[in-house]
């Protein structure tokens, strides 16, 4: 992994980074990161069998590894989650808060259950994560990752309800840094651009719209779960000893083209699933 080409692979030694959601897809590649630097990582997600298999992975890069059952949405669930993984890890160093729901969906046809559910998950469930592991963070004098989204800033049609909780994520990593910073506790969130073979690039775009997402990418490539990852250890590392209260983009310069592309790929996979309407107003134009 490039990660143990440009970091010592015992920068982690020692020391316990948790990630939300860490069962698959951009959270699983950056607690592999973690892993593959000497970290001892603890997991958890819904299903049992996702974790199982992420463990395996991480265990194979050499980390001691808790996968736990929790939905972030239970405050208890996570309060015992992290109770057993200080009893197996030790305190926790580093908490990444990636767990995620999302699914596109007019904002008119949105239940407020719908638009509840990804707030819970998203924004609810990085709080209940972060205000059950505070004890071990301030004992660590840690730091905080949250995974947030292009949507926190820019408007992306369909996406109301995780646009709402991304804003709301980015806003609470701000107060977090402010308050925590007495006890040595930085936050921090990563935004990630289009990184491929993800949950989110299938909920969110199809094949054709992915191909007009890449073209709109300055860097003219996906990005990759591990491009994630690096940008997490870094920030988790004594070298962002300083940096604290910052939304970190890790989008090749993807935000700089705006959302018409997503906008356009995203109505086309509506329309394809029988759930798209009319053709947005603006949404060429945008920016
Ligand atoms: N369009 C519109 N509404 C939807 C929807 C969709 N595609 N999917 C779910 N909903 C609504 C449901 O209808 C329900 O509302 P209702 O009670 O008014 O009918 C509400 O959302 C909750 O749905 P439910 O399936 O009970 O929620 P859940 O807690 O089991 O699942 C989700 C949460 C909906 C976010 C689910 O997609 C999920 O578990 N996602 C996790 C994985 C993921 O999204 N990964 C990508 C991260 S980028």
């Amino acid at each position: 992994m490039l990660v143990r080409q440009c970091f010592s692979a015992a920068l982690f030694r020692g020391k316990t980074v948790f990630v939300t959601g860490g069962g698959s897809g951009i959270n699983l590649g950056v607690a592999k990161n973690f892993a593959a630097l000497g970290a001892n990582v603890g997991i958890c997600g819904r299903t049992r069998e996702k974790l199982e298999k992420a463990a395996d992975e991480l265990r194979a890069l050499g980390a001691k590894v808790c996968a736990l059952t929790a939905d972030v949405r239970d405050y208890a669930a996570l309060e015992c989650a992290f109770a057993r993984s200080r009893e197996a890890l030790g305190p926790i160093d580093t908490l990444v808060c990636g767990a995620a729901g999302n699914f596109l969906v007019p904002a008119e046809k949105l239940s407020a259950n719908g638009f509840k559910a990804v707030v819970d998950i998203d924004l609810l469930g990085s709080f209940n994560a972060t205000r059950a592991a505070f004890e071990q963070l301030r004992e660590t004098k840690g730091t905080v990752i949250f995974i947030s989204a292009g949507m926190a800033f820019m408007p992306h049609a369909y996406q109301v309800h995780v646009g709402a909780a991304k804003a709301g994520i980015d806003m609470m990593m701000k107060n977090l840094a402010l308050e925590w910073g007495r006890f040595g506790i930085r936050a921090n969130s990563i935004v990630p651009g289009p990184i491929e073979g993800t949950e989110g690039m299938k909920r969110l775009a199809g094949p054709e719209a992915t191909q007009a997402i890449v073209a709109s990418v300055p860097l003219g490539r996906m990005g990759s779960v591990d491009d994630i990852g690096q940008t997490a250890v870094f920030l988790a590392s004594p070298l962002a000893s300083y940096v604290s209260g910052c939304v970190v983009v890790c989008d090749g310069g993807a935000n700089l083209a705006g959302s018409a592309r997503f906008n356009a790929g995203a109505e086309a996979l509506l329309h394809q699933m029988g759930v798209g309407g009319d053709t947005l107003n603006g949404g060429a134009v945008n920016r």
